[in-house]
């Protein structure tokens, strides 16, 4: 059985107290009240050790939102995977549509990033989705299927047993516009074939698929009731303790 998953995009909020004002309520919320599903939270660099120290003992793993795409050296202000691991870390995000559009993250260095990141034993939530103009083009598929193809689908079965996928429409994000339940199971149910495609039946039955964009705790169970999305990637509504719990309870 794959897993359920509710990951947090903290993106770039929060200073380091806020961040630790946030990471413990959700502590607190959560030990009080075991959730149904594994719950992530992305922070900024600055926020993982700490926050990794003050969840240890707790159900909520902690992600970054970038890395590197190299090992180490003269590469000032980057942050490795290696230093991520350090951090008590578990998770990193990768290709995340921001990064690919802002500060022009290719395919191929996507791929180094994966790469590092799982060979640093990092596993890697990574983000996929079209654009409006290729949703209106109906080339939702293909830019998925590439996107895959480009970054991680050289992986062998061993390395994709640490990847999830998130299904991100760029139109979706952060614009209060979710795709309908209908319309994103029809993408979901595409990606789980083109990994069966190439990793096998079971491994794509296995790959959790995470939808995000605009997703909230009014829509959750519906998006989450459909057979081939396996939770939510959660920016604006992972920023308050409640509005993420909401989310969370969508697998009660
Ligand atoms: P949103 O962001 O929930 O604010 O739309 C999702 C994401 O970018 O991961």
């Amino acid at each position: 059985m794959r897993k359920k998953i509710v990951a947090g995009n903290w993106k770039m909020n929060k200073t380091l107290q806020e961040g630790v004002a946030l990471a413990t309520e959700l502590k607190n919320i959560l030990a009080a009240e075991k959730p149904n599903c594994e719950v992530i939270i992305g922070t900024p660099f600055i926020h993982l050790a700490t926050v990794s120290e003050l969840l240890k003992d707790s159900v909520i793993a902690v992600s970054a939102e970038n890395c590197a795409n190299k090992e180490s050296g003269a590469y000032t202000g980057e942050v490795s995977a290696a230093m991520v691991k350090s951090t008590g870390a578990e998770y990193v995000i990768l290709g995340h549509s921001e990064r690919r559009e802002y500060y022009n993250e290719t395919p191929e260095i996507l791929k180094e990033k994966v790469n590092l990141a799982l060979a640093n034993g990092l596993k890697v939530i990574f983000c996929i989705g079209e654009s409006l103009e290729q949703r209106e083009a109906n080339q939702q598929e293909a830019v998925c299927k590439a996107e895959l193809a480009g970054s991680v689908f050289h992986l062998t079965p061993e390395q994709w047993k640490n990847i999830v996928i998130a299904y991100e429409p760029i139109w979706a994000i952060g614009t209060g516009k979710t795709a309908t339940a209908d319309q994103a199971e029809e993408i979901h149910a595409f990606i789980r074939k083109c990994v069966a495609d190439v990793y096998g039946a079971q491994a794509a039955d296995d790959t959790t698929i995470l939808y995000g964009g605009s997703c909230k705790a009014s829509n959750a169970p519906e998006l989450f009731g459909k057979p081939d999305i396996d939770g939510g990637l959660i920016g604006g509504a992972s920023l308050k303790a409640p509005d993420f719990k909401g989310i969370i309870d969508a697998w009660k």
